[in-house]
């Protein structure tokens, strides 16, 4: 039986791009049969801004109890209520090779970036960017898991976990599952209000919770061409479509496609986007505004799936302890 685990960091709030690639097959996956799923924040993984760092840790939370993850069906937790997760950090230390952080994706960006301005390489890199791995590395062995769908973006790091695992196995004795990135293959990267791949970085996002009232403003943003109703478009060319698609069914995208053919307005396929969008979130919105109003009941279920987590962690670390000797001097 696979153990599937990934982690979110708690650094923005979720949009509709973050929905359609990663939350909803998610939570999809996470309730079909034969596998058991780890879903966490990663908040260890997102310091620097406070208010950010604990208001998006509410938002993500609610947004993913929101969208039907069920804290019953799956572990449900934030990574700083597993006090194992920075200890089990620290002692992967001892089989983290310096040299393979240094080829860190992340890290190399950084550097290069500095080198490129005529500063010193690491100037202004803090260790929680360079030890990033390692922490996502404890996060992923602790619980054994044997499946991390991850974006592109992160497929280094699964493997630093399993090159960590293994130099440890090596070293102190099979201890650690070796654990493999899983890369949605057929994710949609969705476009953005501007055409380009929807991505907080450039400000160009429908956030998944927005009101109706912007939702509607925002859909009815989206960059189309000049093209005057009755002129046929060309639906491998816009954002609209590509938007459409994402969230309707092969039917509906292929009756839009004719649609296109016809030349629909851009005015009229905005509305038709908007009440596609709508239907689907509207009742998950609901619950996500009444989550947010009560983040005593989301902090509940937080601490539940922690004990529920450390219950599996306090053992295992246990055992990792004693492998590298940190043992009582008398039993
Ligand atoms: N680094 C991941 C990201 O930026 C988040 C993350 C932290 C994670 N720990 C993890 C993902 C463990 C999968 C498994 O998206």
């Amino acid at each position: 039986m696979d153990t599937v685990l990934t982690g979110v960091k708690t650094t923005g709030t979720p949009h509709i791009g973050n929905y359609v690639g990663a939350i909803k097959p998610a939570v999809e996956a996470s309730v079909r049969p034969g596998a058991r799923s780890y879903f966490f924040l990663a908040d260890y993984h997102a310091l620097g801004d406070p208010e950010l760092t604990s208001r998006t840790t509410l938002e993500i939370a609610a947004t993913w109890l929101a969208c039907g993850l069920d804290p019953d069906k799956v572990m449900f937790y934030r990574q700083s209520d597993i006090p194992e997760i920075p200890e089990l950090a620290w002692i992967l230390n001892v089989s983290t090779a310096k040299g393979l952080l240094n080829r860190a994706h992340a890290y190399k960006a950084a550097v290069d970036a500095n080198v490129a301005e005529g500063n010193d390489p690491d100037h202004a890199i803090m260790m929680n960017l360079y030890n990033y791995p390692v922490l996502m590395a404890a996060d992923i062995l602790m619980f054994k898991a044997t499946k991390v769908p991850v974006g592109k973006d992160q497929k280094q790091h699964v493997e630093m976990a399993r090159d960590v695992a293994q130099r440890f196995n090596h070293h102190f004795g099979e201890t650690f599952v070796l654990p493999e990135a899983v890369i949605g293959e057929d994710v949609a990267t969705l476009s953005g209000l501007d055409g380009r791949k929807m991505s907080k970085s450039y400000g160009n996002t429908i956030p998944l919770f927005a009101s109706e009232k912007d939702l509607r403003k925002l859909v009815m943003k989206i960059k189309t061409n000049s093209l005057e109703p009755g002129q046929p478009k060309d639906p491998s060319d816009s954002t609209l479509f590509d938007v459409y698609k994402a969230f309707a069914a092969p039917e509906q995208t292929a009756a839009i496609r004719e649609r296109y053919a016809a030349g629909i307005a851009w005015g009229e396929m905005k509305q038709m986007l908007f009440e596609l969008i709508n239907a689907e979130l509207a009742e998950k919105r609901a619950e996500y505004e009444r989550l947010i109003a009560s983040p005593a009941h989301v902090e509940k279920l937080l601490r539940e799936g922690a004990d529920k987590a450390r219950a599996i962690s306090r053992p295992f670390i246990a055992e990792i302890r004693e492998r590298v000797g940190i043992r009582p001097l008398a039993r």
